[in-house]
């Protein structure tokens, strides 16, 4: 496999959901596109942007510019930046924003920022006046690969990460790859996370590639849109195929169940971000997939020796400042939403690009696999 040339031509994904398709658009330098996608698509719409206060000093002026040069009337929203904004708090000052702009069925929201955005704005726009048509500008990796399509959207509980939502496809997503020049290397790199993860959950010939290529992908050359492209396809297939996750949409939890453990351990903080989270999860769910025997220990080493590669944390000493103990552990993953009757689910893999779901694991044997890790 090898990434074509950067053409100009922007990469159009569509996501089959019968009258819920919608395009998503790959390209550098999109968003001076917004305005005129955006009329084409609903025309005489007038538009709310909501984005946070890092991304509205970046890259809000040329989302308005863009929007005005179509002659569509916007307002914009901005909430402060971080995990922090999908609580009960912001939600609510989002969808009195909508309403006071007099954003109406018809009209648009306009997700402007990376995945936090992309789920709070998402929900509003499911819930103001029952239903608001959205359109999602991901401006990080990680809701350019992942968070931005196929249509979840929601909040945090005190009683987890996600627990308050909707399903709410957005009509459009446009994946303006010049934005993510502006994030931090940390940041990339935790998108980068969730990139891995589609290679490592069902395509082995895409984590090859990866392994070989991620540098320009990094550095922001044409791997760049192709890699975004094939996962967005990843993705856009499985939504297709299981859009309300009653069975294969839940391999994209791949590294999920340990990392949404950790994440909470390490209290939504920038100790832990959600990506670099699910890269130690997914280390995690290929070392205990090895010692279950279901796949070779070769394959967790490799798993785990590239996402190191890129700089992502692969130990559970890679935490700053440390994680909770094995019983507090536990006690997350058996908060978190994959639990019936006592029996765990998590996504184990049988080698790299083969992950499927086991809804009968052992809580003793995560217990015992934790504590050996622990004492690694
Ligand atoms: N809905 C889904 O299917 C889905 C999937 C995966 C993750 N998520 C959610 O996504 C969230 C994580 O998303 P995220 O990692 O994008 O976090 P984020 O939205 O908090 O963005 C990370 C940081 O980067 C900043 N930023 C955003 N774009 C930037 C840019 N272009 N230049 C400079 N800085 C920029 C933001 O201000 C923020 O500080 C989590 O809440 C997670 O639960 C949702
Ligand atoms: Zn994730």
């Amino acid at each position: 496999m090898t990434a074509p040339l950067r053409s100009g031509e922007p990469i159009v994904v569509p996501v089959a959901l019968g009258t819920r398709a919608y395009d998503i658009v790959i390209g550098r330098g999109l968003i001076g596109s917004l305005g005129a996608r955006i009329k084409e698509l609903r025309p005489g719409a007038k538009c709310v942007i909501v984005t946070d206060a890092t991304v509205a000093k970046l890259h809000l002026a040329a989302a308005e510019a863009s929007l005005k040069s179509a002659g569509i009337e916007s307002s914009a929203i901005v909430v402060p930046p971080g995990e922090g904004s999908k609580n009960y708090a912001t939600f609510e000052t989002v969808c009195e924003a909508i309403i006071a702009a007099r954003i109406e069925r018809g009209d648009l929201v306009i997700a402007l920022g990376g995945g936090v955005i992309g789920d709070l704005a998402g929900f509003a726009s499911a819930s103001v006046r029952r239903g608001l048509d959205f359109v999602q500008v991901p401006t990080t990796l990680l809701a350019q690969v992942d968070s931005s399509v196929g249509g979840k959207t929601g909040i945090n509980s005190r009683h987890g990460k996600n627990l308050v939502g909707a399903f709410h496809q957005p009509i459009m997503v446009i994946a303006d790859t010049a934005l993510l020049d502006t994030l931090s290397k940390r940041e990339f790199r935790a998108g980068y996370a969730e990139m891995a993860k589609f290679g490592l959950l069902g395509d082995a010939a895409f984590f090859t590639w990866l392994e070989a290529n991620w540098q320009d992908l990094f550095a922001g050359g044409p791997a760049r849109e192709h890699a975004i492209a094939v996962c967005c396809r990843g993705k856009a297939g499985i939504v297709a195929r299981d859009e309300r996750e009653t069975g294969e949409r839940a391999l994209l939890n791949l590294g999920h169940t340990f990392g949404h453990a950790l994440e909470a351990g390490a209290g939504f903080s920038q100790r832990l971000l959600h990506g670099e989270a699910v890269a130690l999860g997914t280390a995690l769910a290929f070392e205990f997939s090895a010692r279950k025997g279901l796949t070779a220990a070769s394959e967790a080493t490799r798993a785990s020796a590239h996402l190191a590669a890129v700089g992502l944390p692969t130990y559970l000493k890679d935490v700053p400042g440390g994680v909770p103990g094995v019983d507090a552990l536990l006690d997350l993953i058996a908060q978190d939403k994959k639990v019936k009757r006592g029996k765990l689910t998590f996504i184990l893999v049988r080698g790299i690009g083969q992950a499927f779901i086991e809804n009968n694991v052992d809580p003793a044997e995560v217990r015992a696999f934790l504590a050996d890790k622990f004492s690694a």
